[in-house]
């Protein structure tokens, strides 16, 4: 039997995770859900539409889901589960505003795909992202391994954009690095970013290193600024859907993802963005990597904010 991916919130987000997932052509199903009815199965039948010329064969299947737990059958084992549902943040929202709301959605969700998909890989992208990857575990009693979080992946893709854009540079060119939250308490590591190989502290002031982290710790809100209305998702869909292209081809890649933290840099028992290895099990392995005394010590901060927050999503 082939594979199948479900994409849960047929919002911008949701919907590009969704089409970017069927031309990979790697799928035999792409399921869409979303409680507007008629939204998801207007979207499926618009991107099979689209099979032809972009020349795939997945097939896209849209379904309108009830809280109740109604229309998650055409979800059934799934391989792989992107959680988008919830609302973005408004222009001067924090991610954290959304967590009250946010959370009652993410609890909803996860519990209807466990009971319709118990062998599933989830990737949750939902606001505040560190915290609702901790709800979805709990809500899943998943295994940790088989529940992550997109964060990284899209902050380090706006971190590369700004250090090629600054130094005018092809992307390719630039590595760089994001650990922690996906919040307030992102870490940027510069001491892992490289141009064309050469640290980027050779290319760039300590000033200019500084202005693209702030930058990037705050890429979201600045998109969010210009949209006035809903927030970033082209990035963001690409992140989720090569996360979920590493589960469902076992690749192996290591990737910066919100995984759970079980004694890698001393911390321990908290759902924090690292980087791991990434294969059909989900996170094959946290990959801890060395970080300067100064970033360890923001890492460290990262960690009990998050900490603190996720024990408090248990109650909500
Ligand atoms: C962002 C949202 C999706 O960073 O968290 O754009």
């Amino acid at each position: 039997m082939g594979s199948k991916v479900t994409v849960v919130g047929a919002g911008f987000y949701g919907s590009t995770t969704a089409l970017r997932l069927a031309e990979y052509d790697i799928f035999e199903t792409v399921v869409l859900t979303d409680i507007v009815e008629g939204k998801p199965e207007g979207l499926a039948l618009d991107m099979n539409q689209s099979r032809s010329i972009e020349g795939f064969e997945t097939k896209v299947i849209g379904a309108t889901t009830t809280p109740e737990g109604a229309g998650y059958e055409a979800t059934a084992n799934s391989d792989v589960v992107v959680i988008t549902a919830g609302l973005p943040r408004k222009p001067g929202m924090s991610r954290m505003d959304l967590i009250g709301v946010n959370a009652g959605i993410v609890r909803n969700v996860a519990e209807n795909i466990a009971k319709h998909s118990p062998n599933a890989v989830i990737i949750v992208v939902s606001n505040p992202l560190d915290e609702m990857t901790a709800l979805a575990q709990l809500a899943t009693s998943f295994p940790h391994n088989r529940v992550m979080g997109q964060a990284g992946m899209l902050d380090t893709a706006r971190f590369t954009h700004f250090v090629a854009e600054k130094l005018g540079v092809p992307v390719k060119s630039v590595s760089t690095l994001t650990l922690g939250s996906h919040g307030d308490t992102m870490v940027p590591v510069p001491s892992h970013c490289t141009v064309a190989g050469v640290p980027l502290s050779e290319k760039l002031s300590q000033v200019e290193i500084d202005e693209l982290v702030d930058r990037t710790r705050n890429g979201g809100a600045e998109v969010v600024a210009l949209l006035k209305t809903g927030s970033a998702y082209y990035a963001p869909s690409a992140a989720a859907a090569r996360m979920a292209k590493a589960v469902i081809e076992d690749s192996g890649a290591i990737m910066p993802v919100c995984a759970w933290v079980d004694g890698e840099y001393g911390i321990s028992g908290v759902y924090l963005g690292v980087q791991a290895q990434i294969g059909r099990s989900g996170v094959v392995k946290v990959v801890e990597t060395k970080l300067t005394e100064t970033e360890l010590a923001a890492l460290t901060v990262a960690a009990e904010a998050v900490r603190a927050k996720q024990s408090d999503v248990q109650a909500l």
